[in-house]
């Protein structure tokens, strides 16, 4: 007889010590991911239907077949159960509004304008910069690049649907300039066909090798280090100032300070950081 998904889950054999310590290997490995002691709970939970759906009996098990399988897709799959996609529009609001005080109207003068969302999850910090960049600028001259890591998040964000709850936050002007609504009152909103042109979605491990053709005059990659160990933390903001343009900004979490770690980015308050040199004129080329 057939074991049905939810019987195979139960029948999971729980997390042994010597499991988790091979799984916070490979995450550390494969994703940079930082599962210290005390994550044994939430690694289990996160994992559990995987072991199960896939008919493993334990995670010993499971943890061979991901390794074993050389298309990558068993590893992907992990990294979307891992991951915590916690977002909102409007998150840690504060570098909005230094975006449109302080950085965007330094571009008045210029062909384009690129910005790196870098770790969207599931889009809607991608779409609340797309709204402060559509006030100040002219709509052809914005592009904003979105990567994350999860396959899963990033199809929510490319779609840019999300419901009328999650859109509370969003000002009533920009819901109406910016999206489109569906239902009468509306219980969802999708980011407008004008706001998705300019964006462009991919899948990206910052902890491989980033190798963009070209450099950006500002970088949001917030709330990710904090799963990284400082080591790791060190290379990928190091990378990351490699990807910005002179004069670019670097926008981290609020609980992610890099006062531990060393770079070459200048201090400019709490979670925003500055590459030294001057910035050119013309849409930057590395
Ligand atoms: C908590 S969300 C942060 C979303 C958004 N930046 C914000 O601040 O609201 C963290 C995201 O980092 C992604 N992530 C984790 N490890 C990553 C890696 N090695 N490379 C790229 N993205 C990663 C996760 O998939 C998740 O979507």
């Amino acid at each position: 007889m057939k074991r049905t998904a939810d019987c195979a889950i139960d029948e999971v054999r729980s997390l042994a010590a010597s499991e988790f310590d091979e799984i916070r290997r490979l995450a550390h490995r494969s994703f940079g991911l930082d599962l210290r002691d005390g994550k044994e709970e939430l690694v289990s939970a996160r994992l559990r239907r995987l072991v199960g759906s896939g008919n493993f009996h334990s995670f010993r098990e499971y943890c061979h077949h991901v390794l074993a399988d050389r298309t990558g897709d068993s590893l992907a799959a992990m990294i979307d159960a891992l991951a915590t996609n916690h977002t909102s529009f409007l998150r840690e609001p504060d570098h909005f509004e230094f975006l449109r005080k302080e950085v965007l109207p330094s571009f008045a003068g210029r062909e384009g304008v690129e910005l790196w969302s870098a770790a969207c999850s599931t889009g809607e910090e991608v779409w609340t910069l797309a709204c402060v960049m559509n006030d100040a600028l002219p709509a052809r001259r914005i592009r904003i690049s979105a990567s994350d890591i999860s396959n899963k998040a990033l199809r929510v964000a490319a779609q840019g649907v999300y419901s009328a709850e999650r859109c509370k936050e969003l000002p009533a002007a920009w819901l109406k300039r910016y999206f489109v609504a569906a239902g009468r009152p509306p219980d969802a909103y999708q980011a407008s066909p004008e706001l998705r042109q300019q964006a462009r979605f991919q899948r990206l491990n910052l902890i491989e090798r980033l190798s963009w053709p070209r450099q950006f005059a500002a970088i949001f990659c917030r709330n990710v280090m904090i799963y990284f160990d400082r080591p790791t933390q060190e290379q990928v903001v190091n990378k990351l100032a490699e990807c910005l343009e002179p004069g670019g900004y670097l926008f981290v979490g609020h609980a992610e300070s890099l006062s531990r770690v060393t770079h070459t980015l200048e201090y400019v308050r709490p979670a925003i950081y500055r590459k030294p040199g001057k910035r050119g004129a013309q849409w930057p080329r590395s």
